[in-house]
């Protein structure tokens, strides 16, 4: 077994912890989330939990119905939202939207009582967007020029997600995404607002919430558990 499926089993265990005997669970998107509802579902079963998963997209409806979670719809807020994350900083900020499912994903967040990320212990930094790291940006089609524009005034090197073959990329809410890259972050809620007043921009890859409890999958198959309440 490799190590994050290692770490993942772990912290499957305290997630589940997390969850009482009937729950709607926010369901992010991407690969390690993915493999955490492989590990978590066993467990869920097996304590007999009547759990209700809010899915953030395709990919992730995908994984919970061969894992055996019942979808229902989101109806403002749930008792636990499990997400991974692409870049994570000292203040447990996070970088999100390397799948697209950004705008969803922050959806859910802002509606979970409780909020528990996954994520390899490559993607920590001291501050968001070093390392080259690129901020997600999803803006509305007919916005793509003019916010790129915007976003260079704000310090920003836009450029939009192109599939391999450079066809544009559309997310699952047919707008498009301009990975954007920055200096090193020093507020990042801050920056998350600007770019936020941007016209045409949908939403944007900087998650902030708090409080907020992080799991950093080492590479010695070992975890650990981040806490920050501000
Ligand atoms: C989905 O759009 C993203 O926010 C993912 O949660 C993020 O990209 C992490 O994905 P991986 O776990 O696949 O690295």
């Amino acid at each position: 077994m490799d190590s994050q499926r290692q770490a993942l089993k772990g912290v499957a265990k305290d997630v589940s912890k997390k969850i009482g005997s009937s729950a709607t669970i926010g369901l992010g998107s991407g690969s390690t989330v993915a493999a955490l509802l492989e590990e978590l579902s066993p467990l869920l079963i097996a304590g007999s939990k009547k759990v209700g998963g809010v899915a953030t997209s395709s990919q992730i409806e995908l994984v919970a119905a061969r894992c055996g979670v019942p979808l229902v719809s989101f109806r403002g807020s749930v008792d636990l939202a499990v997400d991974g994350a692409d870049q994570i900083d000292a203040g447990l900020n996070l970088v999100k939207g390397g799948g697209g499912a950004l705008l969803k994903e922050k959806i859910v967040m802002s509606g979970a009582k409780e909020i528990a990320i996954v994520a390899a212990e490559k993607k920590f930094a001291r501050r968001l967007c070093e390392d080259g790291v690129r901020v997600p940006i999803e803006v509305a089609p007919v916005a793509r020029e003019s916010a790129k524009v915007r976003l260079s005034k704000l310090g920003g090197v836009p450029e939009e997600r192109l599939l391999p073959k450079g066809y544009p990329y559309f997310t699952e809410n047919g707008n498009v995404i301009l990975d954007t890259m920055f200096e090193p972050v020093d507020d990042p809620r801050a920056l998350e607002q600007k770019l936020k007043s941007v016209p045409g921009v949908v939403e944007v890859g900087i998650f902030t919430f708090k409080p907020i409890t992080v799991y950093k999958l080492r590479d010695d198959g070992g975890y650990e558990a981040l806490t920050r309440s501000d």
